[in-house]
């Protein structure tokens, strides 16, 4: 079962990463040629960067990010490494929304869009993507890096939460 978690966890994930590569590339060259400023140019553009995102990049997003809680949950990882893990994999989803942004931003312009430069979002999830691969496949030993947050970190406090945060 969990053989079969994890692939689907590295297929899905390996699209995912195709995508975060190939959408600020497309936006950037194809986005910016002269041949999207004709309705069928446009057409073809929205089209592409549109269902990419929503029909292949981000139900990949979604199943990698269930595999991987699976393989948490069932493998009861709890190593600083993996831990991090999950730091560079936010770094992933909110480059991920970014572009998610972007592609929305040039289908509300009628083709007369402006959009900020796609280019430093392949440079974040080129960046994210190398520290999460390197995290989780040289499990690096985190602990004593982990040693050096303040104590509060470290220890539960012992506290009640504060009444106006208790749901009942
Ligand atoms: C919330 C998101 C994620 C969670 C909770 C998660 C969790 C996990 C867990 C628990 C494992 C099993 C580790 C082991 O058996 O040693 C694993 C394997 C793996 N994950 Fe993730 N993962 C997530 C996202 C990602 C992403 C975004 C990438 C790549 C960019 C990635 C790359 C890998 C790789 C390459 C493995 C196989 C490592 C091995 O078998 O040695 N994961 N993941």
């Amino acid at each position: 079962m969990i053989a079969l978690i994890k692939a689907v966890h590295l297929a899905t994930l390996a699209i995912w990463c195709a995508g975060l590569v190939a959408l600020p590339v497309v936006m950037q060259i194809y986005g910016r040629a002269s041949k999207v400023h004709t309705q069928a140019g446009f057409a073809e553009f929205r089209l592409l960067t549109h269902r990419a995102y929503t029909v292949v990049i981000t139900p990949a997003a979604v199943v990698t990010i269930t595999a991987g809680s699976l393989l948490f949950v069932l493998e009861g990882l709890r190593d600083p490494w993996m831990l991090a893990k999950l730091l560079t994999v936010v770094g992933m989803v909110l480059i991920h929304a970014w572009l998610g942004h972007l592609i929305s931003l040039t289908g509300e312009g009628a083709g007369r869009y402006r959009i900020p430069p796609p280019m430093p979002a392949l440079i974040g999830a080129l960046t994210f993507m190398a520290l999460t691969l390197w995290l989780v496949l040289a499990k690096p030993d985190l602990a004593p890096l982990a040693q050096q947050f303040p104590d509060w970190l470290l220890q539960p406090r012992g506290r009640e939460l504060p009444s106006d945060l208790v749901p009942i």
